[in-house]
């Protein structure tokens, strides 16, 4: 190989004060981890000299500790960018240290061409093989790595010997053009493919291979209780409805299914329904569950942006490469996730909320309001284009002490106009062709967890009668008890009646 191998602090103080980097991966699965630990520790020196040294980051989603965490830990990141779940990034983000903007996963790449982002400097893209001529092959995702590997003045490739080459072939790279110029997308079935297996970088940008063996820092998912298995039952008993009331035709829709533990859940409660046919996916992300169900038959096709699967499944996956070759395909996230794909396909979407409220509005992103949770993800790529779009969450949380389904949600992610169905462990909301008012007794009755439904009855009867009823006064009154009592049940509305 021609190109320069270095060590990942080598890489590292090549990365100057103030730079954008953009990063391969798309969750932890296929991001980088050498070279931004490596950063992380040289901008702890810096500090510790009086040097200022601080980076924008942009990805594809979330990534790994060894990115996000060991960056915000070192107060080594000036901006972020579009969507992270690491606790102490976190923190950091919601005291104010680090400016994040949350954006919509499937606009990132077409942001960064038109500038709106700054210029990406450095690119630093895991592979799992590279060739002089510049093709760079992904690992376990797609991510925003053809834009980043095009507009950045340079290229880091870490080279992972922990990701088998068995991965060569699975990514379809395709690239949109800017407007005027756009073509549309030719995918009319999830396992279409459009683009190229890898991602073509001018070989002189290349600037240093670091060559690692360091396995994805995958989250483990916590088992399925009775709660998320209630809600999972209730989400396939609906589908099973749909599809034999004809809404759904028989050969079933696509579906897209989010991140954490309740979306695993319910995709585990979907495979195991026989009412639901064989289906495919058309998602951003697929976790273990769908694994599982590919090898079972259950999924015939999954189309992805990412393999965000404990070590042991991706393994398993690579393992098995003949098999899940030919059932798997793995974009870029403009692709994963386009709008125009998703509306074409008829894709069924089941994203999970913080809260909703009892006219269809949906919170994804911020606790009371104020504290950003992880951030939007593709939830709003795939609800406003979908077929039929579902939210589901537990009808609590906090021990009982706060009820998810609220008067009025205290920050909005998606509207009741692009939310068409909500589903907790207590019942399902098919708000479909409902007027506000009647979308309020639905959720109520269906969703709302007992310990809740009085109080959310009584918000309407002191609520100014309207087309969408409100007493503005009361209207956050539950999330202002909880931030002051800690008990949402403790409500007494009298106490906001103005
Ligand atoms: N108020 C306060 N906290 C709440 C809450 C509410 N209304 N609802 C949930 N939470 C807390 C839970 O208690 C839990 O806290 P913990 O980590 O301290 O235990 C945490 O939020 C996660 O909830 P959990 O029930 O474990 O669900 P999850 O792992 O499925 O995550 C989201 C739920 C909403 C945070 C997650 O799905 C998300 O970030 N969604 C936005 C992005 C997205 O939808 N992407 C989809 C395309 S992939």
């Amino acid at each position: 190989m021609n190109y320069t191998r270095m060590t990942p602090v080598e890489a590292a103080s090549l990365i100057k004060d103030g730079e954008i980097l953009g990063l391969s991966g798309f969750t932890p699965a296929g991001s980088p981890k050498a070279v931004t630990a490596a950063l992380a520790q040289l901008s702890e020196e810096r500090h510790a000299r009086g040097e200022h040294f601080q980076v924008g980051i942009i990805t594809g989603a979330s990534t790994g500790d060894s990115c996000d965490g060991v960056l915000s830990r070192t107060d080594s990141i000036r901006f972020r960018a579009p969507y992270t779940t690491n606790v102490d990034f976190r923190k950091a983000v919601n005291s104010g240290k680090i400016h994040y903007t949350d954006i919509h996963l499937s606009q990132v790449a077409q942001r960064l061409r038109s500038g709106f982002l700054g210029h990406v400097t450095t690119a630093i893209i895991e592979a799992c093989e590279l060739t002089d001529d510049g093709r760079v092959y992904l690992t376990a995702a797609g991510g925003i790595s053809p834009t980043i590997a095009r507009l950045a003045d340079r290229v880091i490739i870490e080279l992972n010997e922990a990701h088998s080459k068995r991965m060569i072939g699975v990514h379809d790279v395709y690239e949109m053009e800017r407007p005027p110029y756009r073509r549309p997308i030719p995918i009319v079935r999830p396992s279409d493919r459009i683009g190229l297996s890898y991602v073509q970088v001018d070989p002189a940008k290349i600037v240093g291979v670091v060559e690692v063996n360091l396995p994805d820092e995958a989250r483990s998912f916590q088992e399925p209780d009775p709660i998320t298995d209630r809600i999972g039952q209730n989400v396939a008993d609906f589908l099973a409805a749909d599809l034999k009331r004809g809404i759904i035709p028989s050969t079933f829709l696509p579906l897209q299914s989010g991140v954490g533990n309740i979306a695993n859940a319910v995709l585990g409660a979907l495979g195991r329904d026989t009412n639901i046919p064989p289906f495919e996916m058309y998602t951003e992300v697929l976790q273990n569950s769908v694994i599982k169900l590919i090898k079972e038959g259950r999924v015939k096709f999954g189309s992805t942006c990412s393999l965000t699967v404990t070590n042991d499944c991706l393994q398993e996956i690579y393992e098995n490469m003949d098999f899940f070759r030919h059932k798997l395909v793995l974009r870029p996230s403009e692709i994963s996730n386009s709008p125009e794909v998703v509306r074409r396909l008829g894709v069924i979407s089941m994203n999970t909320a913080i809260e909703a409220d009892i006219y269809g509005n949906v919170n994804s992103t911020h606790i009371c309001g104020t504290k950003m949770m992880n951030g939007i993800g593709g939830s709003g790529d795939f609800t406003r284009s979908a077929y039929i779009s579902i939210f589901t969450c537990p009808s609590t949380a906090k021990g009982g002490c706060i009820s998810s389904i609220v008067p009025m949600v205290s920050h909005q992610d998606h509207s009741e106009h692009s939310v068409n169905v909500i589903i907790t462990e207590q019942g399902v909301a098919d708000l479909r062709g409902k007027c506000p008012m009647e979308r309020a007794q639905t959720i109520i009755e269906q969703c709302a967890h007992p310990d809740y439904k009085q109080l959310l009855w009584d918000y309407l009867k002191i609520s100014a009668k309207g087309q969408t009823s409100h007493c503005l006064s009361a209207a956050l009154g539950m999330h202002q008890v909880f931030m002051a009592e800690g008990d949402m049940r403790l409500t007494q509305w009298g106490k906001f009646v103005k």
